[in-house]
């Protein structure tokens, strides 16, 4: 078994403010992490849930993934990430099924980790990212 954990479940939202305060407000929730990858175009806050992670993440700019999946769908879980030992190795497992990945080689992620995305198209409809911290 390759993933180790469920590092995040990541919501886009359109206001960033107002989702952390709807966390705290209704679960008592504090942020544990908050970055803008600039790379991305998104700014997220992680609220610690257990050894995982809700990931509340907007756009910065309008050609943001983030801001596009926002216009397209509105808010909601937009990817689902699991924490694997080695990043290539799982992404390698991936690619050897024929399954359409987004990164081809792993690539730097929030917090210092390692990451990859794996298409929804091939994957069971879930943006699927696979983190090693
Ligand atoms: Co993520």
């Amino acid at each position: 078994m390759l993933l180790t954990q469920i590092d995040h479940v990541a919501i886009a939202v359109p206001d960033l403010e107002a989702a952390i305060a709807w966390y705290a407000d209704t679960f008592g929730a504090t942020v544990t992490h908050r970055e803008v990858v600039e790379r991305d175009g998104v700014e997220e806050a992680l609220i610690k849930v257990g050894e995982s992670y809700i990931q509340l993440t907007t756009g910065t700019r309008p050609d943001s993934p983030i801001t596009k999946f926002l216009e397209k769908r509105g808010p909601g879980i937009h990817h689902v990430a699991y924490r694997v030992d080695d990043c290539a190795a799982a992404l390698d497992a991936v690619k050897a099924q024929g399954w359409q990945v987004i990164d081809d080689v792993p690539r730097p992620g929030s917090r210092g980790t390692t990451v990859a995305f794996v298409h929804p198209k091939t994957a069971l409809g879930t943006l699927i990212e696979l983190v090693q911290e």
